[in-house]
């Protein structure tokens, strides 16, 4: 099949963008967008051209690094689906795909499709993480997890940390990530003598770098993991918590 492929160039964080488009011809339905952008930059390299730059790891569904805008959505038309596994069998022969970087305040442009995510990052450092006594393995049975707990836990972890949720949000909100992350740790007695400090210092972090949450909901309609917009609960039910028990 053959594609009219735009996609978003620019310099740095400071540079004017732009969209460079070309006919990508023999791709097939089974390829990946990820994949098109391949042989996209083979076109581009082919005619001296600088290729475009991109973030991939696993191209598994896996690690989040795939963060692009395809047609106007954050990781492309299918939903629950991360762009590595976004296929072109969505699209019909002779479409145009438009590829952009995630737009948000907290993502500067680095180059091109490329966006540093840091501020993510930042909030997993601050607080979202657990101080574990090493040494003899303990019981398998000395902490006792209901396995409606464990099920809780585990689905709040599927959170890849691609950060879709933000660009898809007016605010630029950051609460589905944080609440994912608060449902996941606080479900865990890992020591829960630390779930105030933990929440405290995530949430701290994540009102210095992102918008405030007010429901729109877009942010689970893009979700690659499919975290529940109930998530989003967790940020004022651990703020509360933490501002009434303390620790
Ligand atoms: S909540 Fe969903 S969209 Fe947001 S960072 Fe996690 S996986 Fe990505
Ligand atoms: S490249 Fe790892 S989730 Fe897409």
């Amino acid at each position: 099949m053959k594609l009219t492929v735009r996609v978003w160039r620019q310099d740095g964080p400071l540079g004017e963008g732009r969209f460079d488009t070309r006919e990508v011809d023999g791709v097939e339905p089974s390829m990946s967008v990820l994949e098109l952008l391949d042989r996209y930059n083979h076109e581009v390299v082919t005619s001296g051209g600088e290729p475009v730059v991109f973030e991939s790891d696993c191209r598994e569904g896996i690690c989040g690094a795939c963060g692009i805008v395809v047609n106007g959505r954050p990781h492309g038309p299918v939903k629950r689906t991360p762009a590595c596994h976004q296929r072109l069998n969505s699209f019909d022969d002779g479409a145009t795909v438009t590829i952009e970087p995630f737009r948000a305040g907290p993502y500067p442009i680095i180059r091109d499709l490329m966006v540093e995510r840091g501020a993510l990052t930042e909030v997993l450092q601050a607080g979202g993480h657990v101080h574990v006594a090493a040494g003899t393995a303990p019981d398998a049975d000395a902490d006792r997890i209901t396995f409606d707990t464990a099920e809780q836990a585990l689905d709040f972890a599927a959170c890849i940390g691609c950060g879709a949720c933000v660009a898809a949000c007016p605010n630029g909100s950051a609460n589905l990530y944080l609440g994912a992350k608060l449902a996941h740790l606080s479900a865990l007695p890992i020591p829960a003598s630390e779930r105030g400090s933990r929440a405290r210092a995530m949430l701290n972090e994540a009102d210095l770098m992102f918008g405030p949450c007010s429901l729109h909901g877009e942010c689970a309609e893009v979700c690659p993991a499919d975290i529940p917009l109930v998530a989003v609960s967790y940020v004022n039910r651990e703020r509360l918590r933490a501002g009434i028990a303390g620790s």
